[in-house]
């Protein structure tokens, strides 16, 4: 059994500027680019955690909140918030900053399920997560439930 490792151990950020090659017309963010971006962050991530490549499994439901601008500043933040055996949950939080004023808002996040994966390319078993505080509580607990609800989505799906 190896150590629980804390989630501060493993919390990745990355910011990017938004370019007009990242923007729509209306010259706002594409969602599929903040989706890229996020992956990205959650998967170094979960990478760090692990000390195993990981790949990704899921992404929960998510809405964009407020867009982010051509010129304006891409701020993500990505945490592990349960294990569970080879899988585990991240949490990507992202916002838009305008670099000129300082303001920042918050703009979408989601939940993403990673599967660590073994050098035969099976799933394998993570390090469990040290629970420090009670904001860790509340997001395991809360992790935790929303996986109940994924596997039952997935039986459902599957056909019972
Ligand atoms: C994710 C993957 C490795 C799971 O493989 P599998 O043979 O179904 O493995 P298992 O059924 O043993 O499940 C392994 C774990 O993954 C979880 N899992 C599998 N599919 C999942 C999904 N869609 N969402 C959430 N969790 C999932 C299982 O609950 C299990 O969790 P646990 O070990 O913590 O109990 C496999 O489906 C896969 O390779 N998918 C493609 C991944 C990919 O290409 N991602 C995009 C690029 S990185």
């Amino acid at each position: 059994m190896t150590t629980p490792l804390p989630s501060d151990a493993s919390r990745t950020t990355m910011t990017e500027i938004l370019l007009p090659t990242h923007a729509n017309a209306l010259g706002n963010a594409f969602g599929g680019q903040i989706l890229a971006w996020m992956d990205i962050c959650a998967a170094i991530c979960a990478q760090r955690h692990a000390g195993l490549v990981c790949v990704t499994a899921g992404l929960d439901d998510l809405s964009f909140e407020r867009p982010i601008k051509v010129g304006e500043v891409v701020q993500l933040e990505a945490r592990v918030t349960a294990v569970f055996r080879s899988s585990f949950e991240v949490r990507v939080v992202v916002r838009g900053e305008n670099p000129l004023t300082h303001t920042v808002w918050p703009c979408v996040e989601a939940y993403l399920t990673f599967v660590a994966i073994d050098a035969g390319g099976k799933p394998t078993a993570v390090p469990a997560l040290a629970v420090a505080t009670q904001d860790d509580e509340r997001l395991k607990a809360n992790a935790h439930v929303r996986r109940e609800q994924r596997l039952a989505r997935r039986k459902a799906a599957a056909g019972g």
